[in-house]
């Protein structure tokens, strides 16, 4: 049995500032690692909230967090949708919120999920069975032109338009090493690239199917608004394009104006709430990426709730 480890889990306690009697949101609780070790760090009288699209996750987390009985919850949903989760549940205001984004080494491992371009499954990437869309309508329903621009889009595929061409040529496919072999046959393999030329393809597929980067920008403000004094907010994100939405508003909601700087008097009354508590994204060390290759894209940023000031 594969297990998933957690990506710079020392750095995920000190960015929460974890401390006892704590409340925590896991918005990924995943297999339940980071949650286990902020769950144990919080104690005594801490308690977390794990919230994940995939049942087959919250079923290992389940097993994974059992000992620490109700002093952990777990929930089916949409991180996009924590403001209406928390509130159900009373859980607010909390003393951190942790997203740690992307898939967990089960999913990508679970050749059923459709998720690895080495592993003969069906064209799926959901996170959830409920969500309706699969990678193999977005592959073989999409037109060449909307193909292209997904895979230029989410994957920065450079190579997109040749991409999508041969795909709609061979299309329907059905597996996905069917589709790793026709983006190889569209691009060649280079020797000196590491990486498989199926890579981007998949990230591409894989945020769109989930809807990553809306559910992302979404989820950001409402964990803000979760945020008690001096709470905490981490982001661990494994490409540019989730980084630059975590930075962007991290340092939108550090600033106390957003006009625009030609602009003399400010009219938007905006106030900053947030202080991001390192300077840049944190980065896993040489070390861990040894230990666990699947941290090398890994960019952590996090930052602390402003009290609010009276008045
Ligand atoms: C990288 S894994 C988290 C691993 C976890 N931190 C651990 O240590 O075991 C990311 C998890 O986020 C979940 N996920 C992705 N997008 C989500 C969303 N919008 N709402 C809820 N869960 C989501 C995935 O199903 C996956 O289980």
């Amino acid at each position: 049995m594969i297990e998933h480890i957690p990506v710079m889990q020392r750095e995920v306690l000190a960015a929460l500032n974890v401390r006892p009697g704590g409340r925590y949101v896991d918005c990924t609780v995943g297999a339940g690692g980071h949650a286990f070790a902020v769950i144990e760090a919080a104690a005594p009288g801490g308690s977390l909230l794990g919230i994940d699209l995939d049942p087959q996750a919250l079923a290992a987390a389940r097993r994974k967090l059992e000992g620490f009985g109700a002093n952990v919850r777990l929930v089916e949903g949409n991180f996009a949708e924590m403001e209406r989760i928390c509130s159900e549940l009373d859980f607010a205001p909390v003393h951190g919120v942790l997203l740690d984004l992307g898939l967990s080494s089960l999913q990508l491992e679970e050749s059923e999920r459709g998720f690895s371009f080495q592993r003969e499954g069906p064209l799926d990437m959901r996170f959830s069975p409920q969500q309706e869309v699969t990678a193999a309508e977005i592959v073989n329903g999409h037109a060449e032109s909307a193909l292209a621009d997904v895979l230029w889009r989410y994957g920065d595929e450079s190579r997109s338009r040749r991409i999508a061409k041969r795909i709609v040529e061979r299309r329907p496919l059905h597996t996905t090493t069917e589709l790793a072999k026709v983006v190889e046959e569209a691009v060649g393999r280079r020797a000196r690239r590491l990486t498989h030329p199926a890579t981007r393809t998949f990230q591409a597929l894989r945020i769109a199917v989930n809807q990553e980067l809306l559910s992302l920008e979404t989820a950001l403000p409402q964990a803000y608004g979760l945020l008690g004094d001096l709470g905490r907010l981490a982001v661990l994100s494994y490409h540019s394009l989730e980084d630059r939405l975590v930075k962007t508003f991290i340092r939108q909601e550090s600033r106390d104006c957003l006009c625009p700087p030609r602009q003399p008097i400010c009219t938007c009354s905006h106030e900053a709430g947030l202080r991001p508590v390192s300077r840049g994204a944190v980065r896993p060390s040489p070390e861990e990426v040894a230990r666990n290759p699947r941290s090398r894209s890994a960019r952590l940023r996090a930052a602390e709730r402003l009290p609010a000031t009276a008045g």
